[in-house]
């Protein structure tokens, strides 16, 4: 079964036992109707005595309603306490039909679940402003409430606002001004339009950027450059030395036939946390459809394999990441070019009529945090891309790795939620977000997942089992959700400083975008620019970008590049994107 959509509401909350439910079943339980059920049970007495593991099953029982269809019970069973004093529990999900009693189970995880730190009411609220920042309900200069009004019409304290008002000054959305309050920080202004990316009609095209991409990222090697070329976030924002006590501890774990055996199937602690996080994310993905990969780009390469033959067509994004590209013409494909808005992502007009007029057997899409343009579609336009695809029974590989480098509080949702025949071909990683250097990735391949699986076993077998032990560690243990969120804020202020400078420092007609995620932008400056030489000139001036040719399969996009904002900025920042301006100025 594939990926059910599940929807639902509380009823009940309360102590039920399985034997409860047994017995009365849902309907006796609340009533004609079967609305689902949400109980807990203590198999621990240790676990009822402490307020913070009830506080924990609360949370995240709330977070599992959007799961729920009204057909389905939930079960959730809290199989032992909470050990020393953290919030780390083992827990047990189940998830049962109504109809069936004694209750068949949809899916079981007897997992350790990950280490869960809910996100503080300070945390929540410094989102709930920065929201309105982004969405600019809040302007530029604005006041917002004082700590007194903020308190009072929130009903939470003033410390709690304080230290939400202290958060959101480091994330660098607001300033405070002495004896004033607290006001929207200037570089927040819209003052650089957004990009209009238009693209040149072409017909399917063979594919030929290797050489340039590769010039160009020679190029990025000298770490004495400034990154903003870079591909990923400096190491710096990442739990490195967490991750190498994950290592180790996860190596004295590993049973000497789990080297072996989790070659084939994926390390089984690491499915089974990749498996609960699509569950929290409104995913209830079966283990079997799971292949853990060598990082997203061997998830990736498996998939169009899988789905394609040599001259085959398959529709790509333009701009689209330079590596897709790459794979297209190693696997002699040719490339269908679908037009990207820089919000609201590919152009679902364009991909309906080219879906009717060539014979397309594949899609290579990003529909969250794109690159480069950092585009997110809206949930109804993924539906309604869903919707096409399956129309035309087109497989979409959906190549999710910026999944969460979302900024504010509200998950993104994949195209897989609404995949309920096993299309869409899930391909992420923990590259950009975790563990760079490790390669580990995996694929969701809907009905191709055994075909994905043979194919990896038939050429790289398996991904390091060592590396894939210490994620699957830190996972459980190592606060990966707080790591996120620090990751997050951080990423967000380094935004809010790249869009300053290019304020400052471009000319007045270059247009930018302001992704609600991610670590790049995508700036589009007057067609006299060619980003090729720009990018020459840049790189003598000790500063990398990414020209925007590369992202294009008819090497279009001259006066565009991509810059990266993933490394803490500094002076050296400030100066790269002084001397960008300067050497713009020559054109
Ligand atoms: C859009 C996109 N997809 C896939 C990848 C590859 O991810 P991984 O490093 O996990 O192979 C990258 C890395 O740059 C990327 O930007």
């Amino acid at each position: 079964m594939f990926n059910r959509r599940l929807r639902g509401q509380v009823l009940q909350w309360d102590a039920l036992r399985h034997t409860d439910i047994q017995k009365k079943g849902n309907e006796g339980l609340c009533g004609r109707g079967a609305s689902p059920i949400i109980s807990h049970h203590y198999a621990s007495p240790a676990a009822t005595q402490n307020r913070r593991s009830f506080r924990e099953i609360y949370r995240i029982s709330l977070r599992l309603l959007p799961l729920l269809s009204p057909s389905d019970m939930l079960l959730i069973d809290l199989i032992e306490s909470v050990y020393h004093s953290s919030y780390a529990a083992q827990w047990r999900f189940l998830i049962v039909e109504n109809r069936t009693v004694p209750p068949k189970t949809v899916m079981e995880y007897p997992l350790n679940a990950p280490t869960v730190y809910p996100m503080k009411r300070y945390e929540q609220f410094a989102d709930e402003i920065a929201t309105l920042i982004r969405e600019g309900v809040l302007g530029p200069g604005e006041r917002i409430p004082s700590v007194r009004q903020a308190s009072r019409h929130h009903g939470i304290s003033p410390s709690t606002v304080f230290q939400a008002y202290y958060l959101l000054e480091n994330r660098g959305l607001i300033t405070a001004r002495a004896r004033s309050g607290y006001f929207v920080r200037e570089h927040a202004r819209r003052l650089l339009g957004e990009p209009r990316v238009t693209l040149q009609p072409n017909d399917p095209a063979e594919v030929e950027v290797s050489e340039l991409v590769f010039s160009v990222l020679d190029s990025l090697q000298d770490d004495q450059t400034v990154p903003f070329g870079s591909a990923f976030p400096s190491p710096e924002l990442f739990p490195l030395s967490r991750l190498a006590t994950s290592m180790t501890r996860g190596l004295r774990e590993l049973s000497p036939q789990q080297v072996v055996a989790d070659m084939t199937t994926g390390h089984t602690d690491l499915c089974r946390q990749i498996a609960l996080r699509y569950m929290l994310g409104g995913i209830q993905l079966p283990m079997e459809e799971l292949v853990i990969t060598n990082g997203a780009m061997e998830a990736l390469n498996l998939a169009l394999q899988c789905v394609t033959q040599p001259g085959d067509l398959v529709a790509v994004e333009s701009p689209a990441f330079y590596a897709s590209l790459q794979v297209l013409e190693r696997l002699k494909l040719r490339a269908v070019e679908i037009p990207v808005h820089p919000r609201e992502g590919v152009d679902l007009e364009v991909l309906a009529e080219r879906l009717e007029a060539l014979p397309i057997k594949a899609c290579w899409f990003m529909s969250h945090l794109q690159n480069p343009l950092g585009a997110s579609m809206s949930k109804e336009r993924k539906q309604a891309l869903y919707q096409l695809l399956k129309q035309h029974q087109v497989p979409m590989l959906e190549d999710d790795v910026y999944a969460e480098l979302y900024f504010g509080s509200t998950p993104p949702t994949p195209v897989k939620a609404f995949d309920d025949e096993g299309l869409i071909i899930h391909c992420s990683s923990f590259s950009k977000c975790l563990a760079p250097g490790y390669r580990v990735g995996w694929v969701a391949g809907g009905r191709y997942a055994e075909a994905i699986s043979r194919l990896k076993l038939m050429t790289t077998i398996s991904p390091s089992v060592p590396a894939q032990a210490a994620i699957a560690d830190y996972l459980q243990h190592g606060g990966y959700d707080r790591h996120l969120r620090k990751l997050r804020h951080a990423l967000e202020a380094q935004q809010g400083s790249m869009l300053a400078a290019a304020d400052r420092y471009f000319p007045a007609q270059t247009r930018i975008t302001r992704p609600a995620g991610g670590y790049f932008l995508w700036v589009e400056f007057p067609e006299k620019i060619d980003s090729l030489r720009l990018f020459n000139m840049a790189l003598d001036h000790g500063v990398s970008l990414a020209p925007g040719p590369i992202f294009s399969a008819t090497q279009q996009f001259r006066h565009c590049v991509r810059l990266s904002y993933g490394h803490p900025w500094t002076q050296s920042s400030e100066r790269g994107m002084e001397t960008l301006g300067r050497l713009l100025a020559l054109f």
